[in-house]
């Protein structure tokens, strides 16, 4: 098989990743391995067993991916690796591997930002059935458990450029489906079952306040350094820790603790909950709370990124992330991106959460013009992307 072959690796939060794309078009292998089994007690993703994890599992991982591509070691043309955002100590892990195969294999090293992986997810499967036509400009919401940020995208021939026109003021979409479910004793990672109980409950029983932000962002003032472009555009900002709070004053009002905690305890003396048994801890009110607070996340995500596309006019969507997994978020995108006549585009699901086969399809263009990364560079746990 001709072409250019890439070994991704992503480390970046609790997922140990790796995967061999061709061409920026052709996932060839995509290996996860998730950590969800060892943050589940704590309700979270704990940094530091996250980088052990990590370290555990980096060598078989990659083994697994060019085992699985049929590729040896010698024949991948360079190796992609997250640099940042994310966790330093598990970024730190990924790094140090990528940079010792890549100095021991005597190929090329690619420094990838998450976030550019995320949008290039959309765009490796595009490619991948046979689409190549992709209108421009494009406005990319990417939305998961570290980040909500709104970009706008271009591409001049190899060169990818972003600007930033929206981001959450404070909580992640998905920390908000991961904080109000750990709130419900619903366990770690809150957006999926969130997403499953929603289906069972009145997305009408409880109005929560619209979020509203009332100061300018300080932390991106504008500036001589602005660029021109996203200068002449109001900013698209949001906002999850109203929503958090409300959900905590219903609980609080309605006296809702003795349930939870019941809940809380029911599900853990079940070594891997089924839906089945999430709906059996669950009484109607908790369903109703439930699919309430998905459906104004999901509003107000769709709310503010068709008002971004209006604004600047773009001719494409993409919705990408973690949280793009969601049914809900997906049914509302298409139904009204398609009443504004905007064509929007999601990765499949397995490519929605975090994988490497993302950050060697974001490598592929930096590959073509030679930006490779120096032995030296180190994680940018606050890196951004332009
Ligand atoms: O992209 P991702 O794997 O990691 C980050 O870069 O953060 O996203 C993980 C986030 C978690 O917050 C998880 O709860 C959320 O995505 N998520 C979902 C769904 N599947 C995963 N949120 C809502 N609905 C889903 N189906
Ligand atoms: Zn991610």
């Amino acid at each position: 098989m001709a072409g250019t072959f890439i070994l991704g690796i992503e480390s970046s939060c609790d997922e140990t990743a790796a995967a061999v794309v061709r061409s920026g078009e052709q996932i060839v292998s995509n290996i996860v391995a998730s950590q969800i089994a060892t943050h589940q007690p704590y309700g979270g993703v704990v940094p530091e067993l996250a980088s052990r994890e990590h370290l555990r599992a980096i060598v078989p991982v990659v083994r697994r991916a060019l085992a699985e591509a049929g590729k040896a070691y010698k024949s991948v043309d360079a190796v992609a690796v997250t640099q940042g955002p994310g966790l330093a100590g598990s970024l730190l892990v990924g790094i140090s591997y990528a940079k010792a195969l890549a100095f021991a294999l005597e190929k090329p090293l690619i420094a990838v930002n998450h976030l550019e992986g995320h949008i290039h997810a959309v765009l490796l499967e595009e490619r991948q059935k046979g689409n190549h036509e992709v209108r421009f400009p494009v406005l990319a919401l990417v939305v998961s458990g570290g980040h909500t940020h709104l970009y706008l995208a271009e591409q001049r021939e190899e060169s990818w450029t972003y600007e930033n026109i929206g981001h959450t003021r404070d909580d992640a979409a998905g920390e908000a489906f991961d904080k109000v479910a750990k709130l419900l004793g619903l366990g770690y990672p809150g957006g999926p079952v969130i997403d499953r109980l929603s289906k069972c409950g009145d997305p009408q029983a409880v109005r929560f306040p619209p979020s509203q932000i009332k100061h300018p962002d300080r932390r991106t003032a504008r500036g001589p350094e602005t660029p021109l472009r996203a200068a002449a555009y109001p900013r698209f900002d949001f906002s999850y820790s109203g929503i958090k709070t409300a959900v905590l004053r219903y609980v609080e009002t309605h006296n809702l603790a003795p349930s939870i905690e019941a809940r809380r305890h029911a599900l853990a003396q079940i070594p891997k909950p089924k839906i089945e048994d999430y709906l059996a801890s669950c009484d109607q009110q908790t369903l109703d709370l439930v699919a309430s607070f998905q459906r104004t996340m999901v509003q107000d995500l769709v709310d503010k990124t068709l008002a971004a596309a209006r604004a600047c006019d773009v001719a494409t969507l993409f919705v990408t992330g973690g949280v793009a997994a969601n049914n809900q978020l997906r049914e509302a995108f298409e139904r009204e991106a398609s009443q504004q006549g905007l064509p929007v585009f999601f990765p499949s699901r397995p490519l929605s959460t975090d994988n490497a086969a993302m950050i060697a399809a974001a490598a592929y263009p930096k590959f073509l013009s030679q930006q490779f990364a120096p032995m030296d560079f180190s994680a940018e746990a606050g890196m951004i992307l332009r």
